[in-house]
């Protein structure tokens, strides 16, 4: 992540340093980066002036002390609070007093990060996508102890890079994490209840959804083993709330080293000879499988914007553009219609009995108001 945040900075024209504990890291970093531009330029995406100067942007260092000019850092470590918390203390000794500070954490709460710091008010989350240099959007996290005027110029910061930008609260998951979680948990639920195969619920999903992937593609994307962390830990850090209970089926994958299309195994086989197995196209049962996902999503997104987690343009902004989401869930709740959106829920709630199917308070007050999100 580190070297493709920092050619999103040095293509935007931002004199970069890049640094690595490992030296050998950072000259595969120097070496990645040099491709991906080279890349560009064959294409003529970028002029070879352009290639030059973000070359010249672009400043390899092999001591964290070479950092002292610098008025933000992004942090894009191991993913263990204890190691980023070193570094941010060894940082503090070596940056200006103004220097923002920031991390690009996927699960880490931004308030346990800041709490060692001895100016948290300087601190902040910056959460970019998979492959930064290609998806848009950024979530920017502020914490409990974050300075308005750092999350000011963190936002225009990260939006002179060309990137979209949504605030998210400090919560697990943030926006995107949280919110997309549904899409594989119910598909694996479906499944695993034999309502419907991998391939025919991928199908209902493109088919009566639009999404671009279906669940189980996107998963074998993603890879299983990355797909089940994220799960587990919003899971664990939500108190083990029942719509985020990670599944055996995934476990299982993830257990046997079936990550998906990088390991030729995930839900599918993949390599010479293999093919996909053929969806069943049966109208009812792909309608009923679409209409089970998208109001578990949308129920999400709900909740997110009850709990203030984010703004409804953020949060259907995140959805568009972190995980390109053919509309966002708030706009989605208006298209399909707010009762019939609690329709589903409510009948998945009684027969299942279970509490991840609870509607949220808002969508019920919503549908008795009569209300839509937009018009
Ligand atoms: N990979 C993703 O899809 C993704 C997406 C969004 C956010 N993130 C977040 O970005 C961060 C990095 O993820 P990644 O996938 O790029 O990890 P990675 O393991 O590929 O790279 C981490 C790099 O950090 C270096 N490093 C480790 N400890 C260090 C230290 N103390 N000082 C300096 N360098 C050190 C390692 O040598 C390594 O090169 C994590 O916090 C992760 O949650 C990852």
């Amino acid at each position: 992540m580190g070297s493709g945040i920092a050619q999103v900075s040095a293509q935007a024209g931002y004199s970069t340093f890049i640094f690595d504990a490992q030296a050998q890291q950072l000259q595969k970093a120097q070496a990645s980066l040099t491709a991906s531009l080279q890349k560009l330029a064959d294409k003529g995406k970028i002029t070879p002036l352009q290639q030059s100067e973000t070359h010249s942007n672009l400043h390899f260092v092999n001591s964290l002390d070479q950092l002292n000019q610098c008025s933000l850092v992004i942090e894009a470590i191991v993913e263990i609070k204890e190691v980023k918390q070193k570094l941010f203390a060894d940082l503090e000794a070596i940056v200006s007093p103004t220097c923002i500070l920031a991390t690009n954490t996927s699960s880490l709460a931004i308030a346990s990060l800041a709490a060692t710091l001895k100016f948290p008010q300087r601190f902040i989350g910056i959460h970019f996508f998979n492959p930064a240099t290609i998806m848009p959007l950024v979530e920017v996290i502020p914490g409990l102890a974050t300075d308005k005027a750092v999350l000011e110029s963190a936002q225009s910061i990260i939006t002179s890079w060309g990137k979209t930008v949504v605030i998210a609260k400090d919560t697990p998951g943030f926006i995107v994490n949280r919110v997309a979680r549904s899409y594989y948990g119910e598909a694996i639920r479906i499944a695993e209840e034999q309502i419907a195969d991998y391939a025919t619920i991928d199908w209902a999903l493109k088919t009566y959804g639009g999404f671009k992937m279906g669940p189980f593609e996107l998963m074998d994307f993603i890879g299983n083993d990355i797909n089940y962390r994220v799960t587990e830990s919003v899971w664990t850090q939500f108190f083990f709330e029942s719509r985020f209970k990670p599944s055996i089926t995934q476990q299982r994958l993830f257990e046997a080293g079936y990550n998906g299309i990088k390991s030729g195994r995930g839900y599918y086989e993949y390599g010479e000879g293999k093919t996909k197995p053929l969806a069943k196209e049966d109208e009812a049962l792909g309608e009923y499988i679409f209409q089970r996902v998208i109001a578990m999503l949308i129920n999400e997104a709900i909740d997110s914007l009850y709990l203030g987690i984010a703004t409804k343009q953020h949060l259907d902004t995140a959805m568009q553009k972190g995980v390109n989401y053919p509309l966002g869930l708030l706009q989605w709740a208006d298209k399909i219609g707010l009762a019939q959106v609690l329709t589903t829920l409510e009948n998945l709630f009684q027969e299942y009995g279970e509490d991840r199917y609870r509607p949220c308070v808002l969508l019920k007050r919503m549908v008795k108001e009569n209300k839509t999100f937009y018009s």
